[in-house]
């Protein structure tokens, strides 16, 4: 606890943690018998609808030279089925409530933009493989379950600083993301192309089938975690850790085994597994916004997860008109220079009956910056008695240009961010519930440091994202044995409390 406050945090209070509680049970109850003018949040729904934020100011939106060639492409996919369904996305909500009691820790994890080019089962099988590799290394060291979500399945739009780029005095649309237009410098390559949301809406569909085989298939069997042993880990004083730390999972199942819950249990088979996605394409969300029959609530059926992204969050924006009426568990991404008031009200406003796991709040800022302005930003959440998930970013506040021309993040400073997340945690009594990563499960050089030393000449060996650069196996793996060991030691000090 800093600063001589008195902390509200669930965890170490019982008194809210049983608040909460009753709060969950109230408003689980109140949904069956609730009007259709009030959201499961308790929003008012009477001018709300999924075009609603069509009235509103939409940012970050590409400018399409045809208006009827958009609509008609949001139509066919509005006749197309959802790609989640609304019990999905409240057993998320469950989870992540759970998480942000201290109950759970949060993994997100995935490309910044998925692209048509590296679209391969392959490439979705490793993220996966990392993803399934890093949550088994954080549940052994923080003794939670791990909720795994995968940017993927739908993260394509992206938010530009600029709408124009300009090289050699020409200037064209800046690349929005592959459902938007392509990257290439040439006009027809920039110009937004409607019939892209749907080529994006389909791969996002194949996408989410691999997936769904590969949690519920078997290939998530605990029993097969030491045969996920990426190649280049090898040899690596990491890569022996891995080793190790699978062998005492190894030996943990077959103890398991041995008390008579054995490898056909299924729970030993199947996880769970989430998509998540920047909300950043109104268009695209509000033709898979769906009307949910059990509960006659409104889900934004695209992924289980949305988040707004820093830069389209204005309180009359259109993106918070839109959010404000579905009922998924939803993000909302903060920076310093957000203001713990503009918060606060910014998360009454879309989750006015405080309901726990409906809000994340996702911080990126670099470490620095998080240990000037974090605590003050949970100071105002917690007197304002709110009920949010926190999660860390610490990918989007440490990127920088190399002199030879490469975004990249250093490694150490994504490393440090997290431990300045968890230690200003620690200090304000609070939880810190998840990570939130850019990362690929290829063997790609966008990031430097790290296990492999990634030198900023190595950059241009493997640099293939489309937008931002990612973390690669080796160095998302790394990262997780960091987390582990510091959430390991957290959770002594507090038992020693
Ligand atoms: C992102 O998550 O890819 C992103 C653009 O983040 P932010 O809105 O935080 O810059
Ligand atoms: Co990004």
């Amino acid at each position: 606890m800093g600063r001589g406050r008195t902390t509200t945090n669930a965890r170490t209070n019982p008194e809210r943690g049983a608040r909460d509680a009753s709060r969950a049970q109230a408003t689980a109850s109140k949904s069956k018998a609730r009007s259709a003018d009030v959201s499961a949040t308790g929003a008012n729904l009477k001018e709300w609808n999924p075009k609603s934020w069509r009235q509103r100011e939409a940012l970050q939106q590409p400018n399409y030279e045809n208006q009827a060639e958009l609509e008609e492409a949001l139509k066919v996919i509005a006749n197309r089925p959802p790609l989640v369904f609304a019990g999905e996305a409240r057993d998320l909500q469950e989870k992540l409530a759970n998480a942000a009691a201290g109950n759970a820790f949060v993994l997100f994890g995935g490309d910044c933009a998925e692209s048509f080019r590296d679209f391969t089962s392959d490439n979705v099988r490793d993220t996966y493989r990392v993803l399934l590799q890093m949550s088994v290394v954080l549940m052994y060291g923080s003794g939670v379950p791990v909720v795994k979500l995968g940017r993927m399945a739908g993260q394509f739009a992206k938010p530009r600083s600029e709408d124009l780029e300009t090289i050699d005095g020409v200037s064209l649309p800046s690349y929005r993301g592959d459902n938007i237009n392509s990257c290439e410098f040439t006009p027809e390559a920039r110009r937004p192309d409607p019939s892209r949301l749907v080529k994006a809406y389909d791969q996002s569909c194949a996408t989410l089938n691999l997936l769904r085989a590969f949690s519920n298939g078997g290939y998530a069997a605990m029993t097969r975690v030491s045969d996920w042993n990426l190649d280049f880990m090898e040899n690596t004083e990491r890569g022996s850790q891995y080793e190790d730390l699978a062998q005492r999972v190894d030996a943990a199942i077959d103890f398991m085994a041995a008390c008579g819950i054995d490898e056909t249990h299924p729970s030993m088979q199947e996880t769970s597994f989430f998509t998540a996605h920047e909300a950043l394409h109104l268009g695209y969300e509000e033709s898979l916004t769906r009307l949910d029959s059990t509960t006659e609530e409104h889900y934004g059926c695209s992924a289980h997860f949305l988040w707004c992204g820093e830069r389209t969050r204005q309180p009359e924006g259109a993106h918070m008109e839109y959010f404000r009426g579905i009922s998924n568990p939803i993000g909302i991404k903060i920076s310093d220079k957000s203001d713990g008031e503009g918060v606060v009200s910014l998360v009454k406003k879309l989750n006015p009956d405080n309901v726990p796991g409906r809000i994340t709040l996702i911080s990126r800022m670099g470490a620095a910056k998080l240990r000037e302005h974090l605590p003050r930003l949970i100071t105002a959440i917690e007197d304002a008695g709110l009920n949010v998930l926190w999660v860390t970013d610490p990918m989007h506040g440490n990127t920088i240009k190399t002199d030879n021309g490469f975004k990249t993040r250093p490694f150490e400073a994504v490393r440090d961010e997290i431990m300045a997340f968890f230690e200003v945690h620690e200090k304000m009594g609070t939880y810190p519930g998840g990570v939130h990563l850019e990362m690929t499960g290829q063997n790609v050089t966008e990031c430097t440091g790290g296990i492999m030393d990634v030198s900023v000449s190595d950059l241009e060996k493997r640099y293939l994202t489309h937008c931002d650069p990612r973390l690669n196996a080796s160095q998302a793996i790394e990262l997780a044995f960091l987390m582990a060991s510091e959430l390991n030691d957290m959770r002594r000090r507090r038992a020693a409390q």
